[in-house]
């Protein structure tokens, strides 16, 4: 069985939480497409060239130590805007999108560029102050020095960065179902989501 869930969203919106959820529900696989570009700009971050390092991108990258930090996340963004990185990733995506089994995808071009042809879209996203004020309690939880006008200030940046470069921008395509969890509760969030896959003809 090929079946995919697209999630897009801006950051800390609750993408990831929500991906996992549904492919523990329905026993898909998860790709949380956002550690491709993280682990790419912490290659950067380390003296890499962009291009080169996205083409070349192992297994072992995705596990470098540090690719939560708000440092790796403005270079993730960074990188993320040259069109050939977002190239070189995109097979790797397609593949895992289509094999048997099912498998959830979140990131910010999932249900637009890597998969418009998925089976559900969901656009998750939250207001601005509610993404900062979780993001800065995951961070201070794991030991990061910050504050909220820093991660505030991050997750602005990135928003205006990832909506308005040319390639692959962040946007709801036109078929997705938006679920906006200022004011959800985790549960009610993934509710609302294995709602919508489920809506949509997959079984668990
Ligand atoms: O993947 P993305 O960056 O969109 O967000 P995440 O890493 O899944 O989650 C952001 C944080 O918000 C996590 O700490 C969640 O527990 C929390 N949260 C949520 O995801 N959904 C809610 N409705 C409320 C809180
Ligand atoms: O967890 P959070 O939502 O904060 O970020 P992420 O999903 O790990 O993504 C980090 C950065 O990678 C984003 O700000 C985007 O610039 C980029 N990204 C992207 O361009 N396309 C994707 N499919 C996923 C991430």
């Amino acid at each position: 069985m090929i079946f995919t869930v697209a999630i897009d969203g801006p950051a800390a919106a609750g993408k990831g939480t929500i991906g996992r959820a549904v492919a523990a529900h329905f026993g898909f696989a998860h790709l949380d497409t956002g550690l491709l570009y993280r682990a790419v700009g912490a290659l950067v971050l380390k003296g890499a060239e962009p291009v080169a390092a996205a083409r070349d991108l192992t297994p072992d990258a995705l596990e470098q130590p540090g690719l939560r930090s708000p440092e790796v996340a403005q270079a993730a963004s960074e990188v993320a805007v040259i069109p050939e990185v977002r190239a070189a990733l995109l097979d790797f995506q397609r593949g895992f999108a289509r094999r048997e089994g099912g498998a959830v995808l979140d990131g910010r071009d999932i249900g637009t560029v890597i998969c418009p042809a998925a089976e559900v879209k969901l656009f998750v996203t939250a207001s601005a102050e509610a993404r900062a004020g979780r993001r800065l309690a995951e961070l201070l939880e794991s030991g990061h020095a910050t504050d909220m006008a820093a991660v505030l200030a991050d997750v602005r940046a990135r928003d205006a960065r990832d909506e308005s470069r040319a390639a692959a921008p962040l946007r709801p395509a036109e078929d997705a179902h938006v679920i906006d969890t200022s004011d959800l509760t985790v549960e009610a969030a993934i509710a609302a989501a294995v709602a919508r896959v489920a809506a949509a003809g997959a079984r668990s």
